[in-house]
């Protein structure tokens, strides 16, 4: 146990106030580690273990449990693409009864999100700095406001070479914000209505959207702070799970192969505590509503 990360060993000892601790400690911004439970490939899904599973315009697969489409292996045949439809689909299935066992308040507010599997070895990999997940960031999306929702995202390490996913864990989001939020520069209100209208992003960015783009790509941007800020190591080894409100914690994926992940998102209503919701924090920090929305 550290400040960064908490441990679960075993879901049979799950009582309610093990319950009302977990969601506290992932609410804080902590990543719950789960040293021993794992998402096993069948037999028959092996052969995605390669990086040649993505066609070669994409950096992951990705799934959506409610439409059932698979997309970035356009290339592999009908009867591979619908054996990797039910791979993702069990994943998702998978993530889904973790966070019924761990999380139960949750579960009538969850709204699914996207299923994603990364075969390919994160360290060395072109991007531009603004999608490098190995720089220290908060998560926000620009073409998907979230409006004030928090992301919960569950994370399985499927690596069958013994190789970890190593990540950076950063400072807490309201350090961050003390660091970064002064200079950002406000909304400017014209924009929002045009991205939406041009269909540039999925519903509208709220100023609360504008704000974590701005300092998720400020993180980024900032090489001395990179450099500088407390940060730990942490190696999640095959076979383990961990789950973290990626809008808040402050993370970066340092090298790894091989990586399932299902988003979720939670109105901040929904929160054992809302109080610490990044759209609280920034709203108090600026003294203003950041969005229409009361989640
Ligand atoms: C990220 O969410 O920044 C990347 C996580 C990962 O791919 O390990
Ligand atoms: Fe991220």
């Amino acid at each position: 146990m550290n400040h960064f990360t908490f441990g679960i060993d075993a879901l049979s000892s799950i009582d309610e106030s093990t319950v009302r601790t977990i969601t506290a400690r992932l609410e804080e911004g902590r990543v719950a580690y789960l040293s021993n439970m794992a998402f096993s490939l069948n037999k028959n899904e092996t052969q995605f273990l390669s990086p040649n599973s993505i066609d070669n315009k994409s950096k992951n697969i990705s799934y959506h449990p409610l439409t059932q489409q698979v997309r970035g292996c356009e290339h592999l045949s009908a009867e591979q693409r619908a054996l990797l439809q039910s791979f993702m689909q069990r994943y998702y299935d998978y993530a889904k009864d973790l966070i019924q066992a761990l999380l139960p308040s949750y579960v009538d507010s969850l709204e699914v999100g996207r299923t994603s599997y990364r075969p390919v070895e994160i360290k060395g990999r072109p991007s531009s700095y603004r999608k490098d997940d190995t720089l220290l960031h908060v998560d926000a999306f620009p073409s998907m406001p979230v409006q004030g929702r928090r992301i919960l995202r569950v994370f399985c390490n499927v690596n069958p070479h013994g190789q970890p996913r190593v990540w950076n864990l950063g400072e807490p989001f309201a350090n961050v914000v003390d660091r970064f939020l002064p200079t950002l520069a406000a909304p400017n209100p014209i924009i929002a209505p045009l991205l939406k209208t041009l269909t540039i992003t999925k519903g509208l960015r709220t100023p609360y959207d504008h704000y974590m783009l701005q300092l998720h790509n400020a993180m980024k941007a900032d090489s001395a702070y990179q450099a500088d800020v407390a940060k730990m190591q942490m190696p999640f080894p095959p076979e383990t799970t961990w789950i973290v409100f990626t809008d808040k914690t402050s993370h970066a994926a340092l090298t790894g192969q091989y990586l399932l992940e299902q988003t979720f998102y939670l109105p901040t209503s929904a929160m054992q505590d809302p109080q610490l919701a990044p759209l609280h924090i920034l709203e108090t920090k600026l003294g203003r509503s950041l969005t229409g929305r009361s989640g």
